[in-house]
């Protein structure tokens, strides 16, 4: 991209999520933003965001939404993605897109610049963003396998409403709501209730009884750590909160951890905060991974049945390092 104070940015499904996040997202980081559109439906035309002082207005995606544009974050969902990022591309736009509709393609680099900032120079005008939960579970894992090659992943997730938009959110405080008023909860968004429950991801299972979550985590790591020998096994679980998900990690290693090592890679890892407390019994909560750029881990353990296993225990903010964050970070690396 060509070298310039200031860009313009489009953000493609600004009312949802994860596009409100990436909006505030920019600012914080002081992104050097010329020109910036907000687009979405046409349900939501003329919805006023205050961005550095500014109110803009969005306006309703459409082909010719992108002349003139820079940057493209895209998080309006992958039938949206699929249509429009190559109307942006062809107006000169690299889009970052935050939905799964590119992931695995092969042209396309899949980035999270902790780990392979370097494949985001191969692209053809589309960097994907991978699924949350790859990246929560990926931030602190991928400097352990730098040192101590990580052989297999089994994992098991617990992952808030905000993965599925900003309507499961609601969703899950009008069914809390109902609940304790005695009603009965609406089920709109997902296939169960959220509120006091938790299910298996609501991605649809495919024919080898994984669902759709399970399997991007295990084709994601490979691709990202360009590793295809690496193994993963994964539970996805959607559980009653807000945002922030958290996950079980055990990870079968080449050679018996040193827990010192460890905690020494772990305090010295990029976008990663170690809360472990033992004493305390005080360890990752999403209530506190909330609102916070690091994915935090703690409960590190060596494996009592096995000298080559460790466990961990991580809660990342999904909405921020699962999405929009990661997104951004991808941008700045575009511009520097
Ligand atoms: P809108 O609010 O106008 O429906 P979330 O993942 O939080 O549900 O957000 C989805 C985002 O994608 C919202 O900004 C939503 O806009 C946008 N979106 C959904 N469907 C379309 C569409 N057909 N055209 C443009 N934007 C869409």
């Amino acid at each position: 991209m060509k070298k310039k104070s200031k860009y313009n940015v489009a953000i493609m499904g600004a009312t949802g999520a994860v596009g409100e996040e990436m909006l505030k997202i920019l600012e914080q980081r002081h992104f050097p933003v010329d020109k910036l559109v907000l687009l979405a439906s046409a349900r939501s035309v003329g919805k006023k965001y205050t961005f550095k002082g500014r109110e803009i207005a969005v306006q309703e995606l459409k082909e010719d939404s992108f002349v003139g544009m820079d940057i493209v974050l895209a998080s309006a969902g992958g039938s949206i993605s699929k249509k429009f990022a190559p109307c942006a591309v062809k107006a000169g736009a690299v889009v970052i897109d935050n939905t799964s509709a590119y992931r695995m393609d092969p042209k396309v680099p899949l980035v999270i610049p902790e780990i392979n900032p370097e494949d985001i120079k191969k692209h053809q005008g589309i960097i994907a963003n991978p699924n949350c939960s790859t990246i929560i579970m990926l931030v602190p894992i991928f400097p352990i396998h730098q040192k101590n090659r990580i052989k297999r992943i089994m994992v098991s997730t617990y992952q808030a409403a905000s993965g599925a938009g900003a309507k499961a959110m609601q969703e899950l405080e009008d069914q809390s709501r109902d609940v304790l008023a005695g009603r009965p909860a609406k089920k709109e968004i997902f296939p169960h209730q959220i509120a006091f429950n938790l299910f298996s991801h609501n991605s649809a299972v495919t024919d080898n009884g994984y669902n759709e979550e399970e399997m991007k985590m295990v084709k994601e790591t490979k691709k990202i750590f360009h590793d295809e020998k690496i193994k993963i096994v994964a539970t996805t679980v959607r559980v009653s909160v807000f945002r922030a998900h958290s996950e079980s990690i055990y990870l079968e290693l080449s050679s018996k951890p040193d827990m010192k090592k460890i905690q020494a890679i772990l305090s010295k890892a990029p976008g990663v905060k170690i809360v472990d407390d033992r004493k305390k019994n005080y360890f990752p909560m999403p209530l506190e991974a909330s609102g916070q750029d690091d994915v935090l881990v703690g409960r590190l353990r060596e494996d009592i049945s096995d000298p080559k296993g460790l466990c961990l225990f991580v809660a990342g903010d999904q909405l921020r390092k699962g999405a929009a964050l990661n997104a951004v970070q991808i941008a700045e690396i575009i511009i520097r």
